[in-house]
């Protein structure tokens, strides 16, 4: 991992590999981990830069991942900016200043790349979003949010884990894959409390972003497992249908976090995409 100063933190992520920029925002409450099968893929490709997001992993939270009262809160358009300041400083490091990205946003990713769509719509040549939605949350969604948050102790991240699971990964991939499974109980059950508050009380609070669908302009890849329960295949076709030019592909033999249960027809979803839309040199 190697280290980023970026705003008042230091973001830790995986930069490597040759060819343009694919930079890649994890789901919650991940860390850079679920992305390792998958950048071991496309690094021949890519330049992938792989963070662990603000208070996840390796990163600090840092006084900024905090709302006015001092508790841990990070809204999506904080690890937006994030994002954008890691990207400008690695360009600059690779002589590359302006250089355009592939965004890769999975689920609490993709919420992340919409606000960086919003925001930096310029840097981006391609989005890849995977088991995510547009919309806000419900008031009881973001209800179950906070008081996560504000109960969530070190004791009871490993039992979230267990409970989170389930809903996480196909049927299958339990009895076919139980390695991908531990994998993911230890990246969720190894994040801290403060971590999973602020990210949850960050989701609780973000706005709807249907419409930033219809403004995407760059080209769109939108991905999704067949069996995941929480970005059903439906609401992935409903999204794709609101974005001018996207393509829809489906990830067989995985849930939510195909990265990790199907990651060669998650990189090949990507390649065949690119290469038949982006193009884009770097
Ligand atoms: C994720 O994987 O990031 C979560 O499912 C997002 C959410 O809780 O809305």
């Amino acid at each position: 991992m190697k280290k980023f100063l970026v705003d008042d933190t230091e973001y830790y992520a995986r930069a490597e590999g040759d060819g343009p920029i694919m930079l890649f925002a994890h789901g919650f409450p991940f860390d850079s981990r679920l992305f390792a099968p998958v950048v071991e893929r496309l690094r021949s490709r890519f330049f992938c830069v792989v963070p662990d997001l603000r208070g996840f992993g390796m990163t600090k939270l840092g006084a900024n991942g905090h709302n006015p009262n001092g508790l841990p809160r990070v809204k999506m358009g904080r690890y937006a900016d994030d994002l954008a300041i890691l990207v400008s400083e690695i360009a600059c490091q690779r002589r590359q200043k302006n250089a355009k990205i592939i965004l890769c946003g999975l689920s609490m990713g993709g919420y992340i790349a919409l606000a960086f769509a919003r925001r930096r719509p310029e840097r981006l040549a391609g989005v890849v979003f995977c088991d995510s939605n547009a919309v806000q949350d419900s008031p009881e969604k973001a209800t179950e949010r906070r008081l996560l948050a504000d109960t969530i102790t070190s004791l009871q991240i490993p039992t979230l884990a267990d409970e989170m699971i389930p809903n996480l990964v196909a049927p299958e991939t339990p009895i076919k894959q139980p390695d991908v499974v531990a994998n993911l109980r230890d990246i969720i059950a190894s994040q801290s409390p403060e971590a999973i508050a602020a990210g949850a009380r960050g989701m609780a609070k973000r706005s709807d972003s249907t419409e930033t669908l219809g403004q995407l302009a760059a080209p769109t890849l939108v991905l999704g497992g067949e069996f995941d329960k929480l970005s059903t295949p439906e609401s992935l076709d409903a999204i794709a249908a609101q974005i001018p030019d996207a393509t829809r592909a489906t990830i067989p033999h995985a849930g939510h976090v195909p990265p990790l249960e199907n990651p060669d027809a998650f990189v090949d979803a990507i390649l065949k995409w690119y290469d038949a839309k982006v193009q884009y040199a770097g």
